[in-house]
């Protein structure tokens, strides 16, 4: 197989049809789902109003006691992202009916407290953390089993602090190694009312426990170290359950549910999500010129420390029109363009903001001046890594940043560098967060995969592009390297490739392939073509003048060409993961093949000098041969290759040609490095 494939290889074009359905890459095969890079490019000035989704804890929980609650419940401004669908499908598949009409409302109509069914499937949570913790809850005192998996991220994420008192109650958790998805919950059907004082606040965990104690009979009660978001407390009340908050003993609250509530359905309006409104307002403050309005944002203190630390910035915004829905305290956010200054943001404020560092983070890079922000233990264990991946991802855009212990320390300067490519290794966060950054930095910034961004926020791209952001797919890079024999262009474009960790296609190899397996099988050169498999790549002759000759014959063949030009297009437009881009080199690269690549080069060399390399390399490997029979039979298929009906040899109009007679390969390659950073700038 070509250098570059490494076992992947793109959608399946007919030629290569054997090749896809080869069981060991077929797996790799990422066609329905491919990586959707995204470039965010310097903005002018946002401008407009825009209503962000709505709020995703809120929104899981009116599903779930929409689901509990007896009579109709209606639910407006639902976070429709992949998370809350997934808890609307548990819900399903436990009993409840929850219906989306056509105008965006949905409807329930729950099963009571206790009353739920036991699922026939797997609960699959996809990346929802909240999701799973909170239906782990609600199961634990039902008398059934349920089973949940969830995507590769959160099936790596411990369940251990939600198990534990779920089990204290009667439940039994079985999981893999660390309590990690997938997992079961043996509910119970005489579940005991626990005072559970949690050793780290969670309000996840807190959640689960009061979810667990509504078909509980007694008082099932929770004591917080710290206050954490009280969506759940917010939500059960609003719905009829008795639920007293009092002061705790460390600062915290002591909350206490009273067992067997009788729920009544609702209609309820999501507040829009302060953690997602999060992006726009950063957007909006680091972009100059920008006015922007986010309306009904929720603005419940225990979320809302992002902005308190954003005043403490010197941020300008403003909170019109307060009031309540759903229980919920919101207003309409209006922000615009601030200078803004390095704070401390103390360990204490980490619950009500945890979510919104990674953006704080970039709001800090813009800063003038040092942001500590302490106590951030909680961010390693959420979705990646975010301490890890912010710092990271800083430091590559140019950023000063230094992790000490659990702080994240960003020395702001105003306006940083960018241009750089981040992997977001599907966290949703880290991908927006990256995508604002390059709204305000001197070059644009690169996302590998915007997929993620669903997850919580559908419509990001488009709501930032309506307040006037641009945010657009990249294409990936395509470096065409096209030339004669034996000019040095395999060996440059390897080692472009592995300097800029794109792929590498050899296309001159399956030419020389289909050639020697014509020759070998006695096939028609297009028969040859359409049967190719990875192991005729592996072939030890193709590398031989033999093979080289054989190639040039069947590569003047038009139909041969049109059989191998798909399977070409697509290994550069989507080069296999984590490759943003690709190199591929042969004859026709720049002309036919990818006529848009953004950088072409033609490497050319005198024909002596050509023959003269050749026919060292060949004596080198043990072979004999004739420096005289080498220029002939070189220059017999150049000419072949250049008089040719179809794709002939000649550079793009566009090209940049590289004569490299005078040059060493390391001279050579340090011209093409400065030919592509030419191009890429222009
Ligand atoms: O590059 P390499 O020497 O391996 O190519 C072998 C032959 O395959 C060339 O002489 C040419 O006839 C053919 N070829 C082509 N178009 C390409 C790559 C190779 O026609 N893109």
């Amino acid at each position: 197989m070509p250098e570059g494939h490494k076992g992947h290889l793109p959608r399946p074009a007919r030629c290569v049809k054997s090749i896809i359905t080869n069981p060991t890459t077929a797996r790799l095969d990422m066609s329905e789902k491919s990586p959707l890079p995204l470039t965010s490019h310097m903005a002018k000035g946002l401008q407009g109003s825009a209503r962000v989704p709505g709020d995703k804890s809120v929104s899981h929980r009116a599903l779930m006691l929409g689901a509990l609650a007896v009579g109709e419940t209606t639910v407006e401004g639902l976070l429709e992202g992949e998370d809350v669908l997934a808890t609307a499908n548990a819900m399903r598949a436990m009993g409840a009916t929850v219906e989306r009409r056509e105008n965006g409302v949905w409807h329930l109509w729950g099963r009571g407290v206790g009353g739920l069914s036991e699922p026939e499937t797997v609960l699959d949570m996809g990346n929802a953390g909240t999701g799973m913790r909170l239906v782990m809850g609600l199961v634990a005192s039902h008398p059934f089993t349920a089973f949940f998996t969830g995507d590769a991220s959160l099936c790596k994420r411990p369940m251990r602090r939600v198990a534990e008192p779920l089990e204290r109650m009667g439940a039994r958790i079985v999981a893999r190694s660390g309590v990690r998805p997938p997992l079961a919950v043996v509910g119970t059907d005489a579940p005991l009312p626990i005072v559970f004082e949690l050793p780290v606040a969670s309000a996840q965990v807190k959640s689960a426990i009061l979810l667990a104690g509504l078909n509980t009979p007694g008082t099932t009660t929770v004591i917080e170290p710290e206050p954490t978001r009280d969506h759940s407390e917010r939500m059960l009340k609003h719905f009829g359950a008795r639920v007293d908050v009092g002061p705790g003993p460390k600062g915290g609250r002591i909350v206490t549910l009273h067992g067997f509530p009788e729920l009544t359905g609702r209609q309820l309006v999501v507040p829009a999500d302060p953690s997602s409104a999060a992006f726009p307002t950063i957007a909006a403050l680091i972009v100059p010129d920008s006015e922007v309005t986010l309306p009904e944002v929720g603005t419940n203190p225990l979320r809302f420390g992002l902005y308190e630390t954003l005043k403490e910035m010197g941020a300008d915004i403003l909170l019109r029109n307060p009031r309540e829905l759903s229980g919920e305290p919101v207003a309409d956010l209006v922000i615009r363009s601030s200078r803004l200054k390095g704070v401390v943001v103390p360990p204490e404020r980490a619950p009500s903001m945890i979510d919104e560092y990674p953006i704080l983070a970039v709001a800090a890079a813009f800063a003038e001046g040092t942001t500590r922000m302490q106590g951030l233990r909680e961010l390693k264990v959420k979705e990646s890594d975010r301490l890890a991946a912010m710092a990271e991802g800083l430091a590559k855009a140019g950023v000063a940043v230094e992790v000490e212990g659990d702080d994240l320390i960003v020395h702001g300067k105003g306006r940083p560098k960018g241009g750089v490519l981040i992997e977001t290794n599907l966290d949703h966060r880290i991908a927006m967060s990256f995508l604002v950054l390059g709204l305000g930095s001197e070059q644009p910034m690169r996302i590998d995969d915007s997929r993620a961004i669903a997850t919580s926020f559908t419509g990001f791209v488009e709501l930032m592009q309506g307040l006037g952001a641009r945010i657009e797919a990249s294409s990936p890079l395509i470096i065409a390297i096209d030339g004669p024999a034996a000019a040095g262009k395999g060996t440059l474009a390897r080692r472009i490739a592995a300097h800029l960790n794109l792929a590498y296609l050899d296309t001159g190899l399956i030419y020389r392939a289909v050639g020697m397996k014509a020759q070998r099988e006695g096939l028609e050169p297009v028969k040859a073509a359409q049967m190719l498999t990875p192991d005729d790549l592996k072939a030890p002759d193709l590398r031989s003048e033999e093979g080289g000759q054989a190639a040039s014959k069947v590569a003047s063949i038009p139909a041969v060409r049109a059989e191998l030009l798909e399977f070409q297009r697509r290994f550069a437009a989507h080069p296999p993961p984590p490759a943003v881009g690709a190199v591929l080199d042969g004859r026709d690269i720049g002309t036919v093949v990818c006529p848009n690549a953004k950088i072409k080069l033609f490497i050319t060399a005198s024909d002596e000098a050509r023959a003269g390399r050749r026919h060292k390399e060949l004596l080198e490997r043990g072979e004999s041969s004739i420096y005289a029979r080498v220029l002939e039979e070189m220059q017999a298929r150049d000419e072949r290759d250049r008089n040719r009906s179809v794709a002939p040899l000649v550079p793009a109009p566009d090209a940049v040609v590289l004569d490299t007679t005078l040059l060493t390969a390391d001279a050579a390659f340090e011209a093409a490095l400065r030919i592509i950073a030419d191009r890429t700038h222009a």
